[in-house]
């Protein structure tokens, strides 16, 4: 079905008629039409993902509270009904992580000689949301995305160049948020190794690098993954880096089917970034 996109003139944007397409626009795309002066503030304000990513992934962030300034009066149709039906605070998550994959991916394409014609075109399709709530990436491409309240950011990479790519960004919890976490995503060992005292920032370090386990198998694993399927094995708080490996349980081997992975973690301001990206060949910048 063609999606409908409603069209309004907005303070001095220049009015852009919408195209007729067999796709879903991307979010970029129904702004420029909604309203491109407003979309050139965005591009003004994107700024690269905190994260800790090493080339050739590319990874982009945005202010949420910005983008709320900035698209609250626009009407975009071309979003999928779930998101339409969504609080304000889900729709600007999800514009947020969508317009910075986007704008990502337009980086990617734009430095990265081993894409082809094919994948450059896919590069302007919209990214729905695929099996189990996971961005469904253009082919030949693998990202992730991720939100809190206030901020939005999105990493994006060849696939022939990263096996395995996820991000993830948390407020610092508080003492008990702490002791949540360490009750509901801890291992016993765990609690025993890292928790014998309460410590909200290495929790909040456990909690982000678990999802971002999470959100870059999943893609490999095609299934729900439980926080007791995945330990922390070692943490270098100066590094940043965080190992984690997989452990034996009725849902599946997941050990020996994943190596143990390096979450690299930094801390800016309130909020823990961690990520992910599994290099496969540092040769294809
Ligand atoms: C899916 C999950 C990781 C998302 O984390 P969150 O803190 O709720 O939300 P974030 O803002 O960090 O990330 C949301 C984004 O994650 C991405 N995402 C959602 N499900 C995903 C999946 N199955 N695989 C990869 N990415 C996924 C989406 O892009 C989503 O944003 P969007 O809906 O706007 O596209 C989390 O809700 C969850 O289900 N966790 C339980 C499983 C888990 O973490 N296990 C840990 C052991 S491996």
């Amino acid at each position: 079905m063609t999606p409908t996109l409603h069209i309004a003139t907005v303070g001095d944007d220049a009015f852009v008629p919408a195209p007729v397409c067999d796709t879903a626009p991307t979010v970029r795309e129904q702004l420029h039409r909604l309203a491109p002066a407003r979309l050139r503030e965005i591009d003004a304000q994107m700024t690269s993902a905190p994260h800790t990513l090493p080339a050739p992934v590319v990874g982009r962030g945005i202010d949420l509270t910005l983008l709320d300034r900035l698209t609250q009066d626009l009407t975009l149709d071309g979003l999928p009904a779930v998101i339409r039906r969504s609080s304000r605070a889900r729709q600007l998550g999800y514009l947020g992580g969508r317009l910075c994959a986007e704008t990502a991916l337009l980086d990617l394409a734009d430095r990265c000689e081993v894409l082809t014609a094919a994948m450059t075109a896919a590069m302007n399709a919209a990214i729905p949301i695929g099996d189990g709530g996971a961005p469904q990436w253009p082919e030949g491409v693998i990202g992730s995305i991720a939100h809190t309240r206030d901020g939005a950011w999105a990493a994006v990479a060849p696939g022939a160049a990263c096996a395995r790519l996820g991000i993830d960004s948390e407020v610092i919890v508080d003492e008990a948020g702490c002791r949540d976490i360490v009750a509901v995503c801890c291992t016993p060992r765990e609690r025993r190794r890292w928790f014998e005292l309460a410590d909200p920032l290495r929790a909040t370090l456990l909690f982000s690098a678990k999802e971002s386990v999470y959100k870059a198998i999943h893609p490999q694993v095609k299934r729900f993954v439980d926080f007791d399927e995945v330990e922390m094995v070692g943490i270098e708080d100066l590094a940043g880096t965080l190992c984690l490996h997989f452990r034996a349980t009725p849902e599946g081997p997941l050990a020996g089917r994943i190596p143990a992975l390096q979450v690299h973690a930094r801390v800016v301001g309130e909020r823990v970034h961690t990520a992910i990206a599994d290099l496969q060949d540092r040769g294809t910048t």
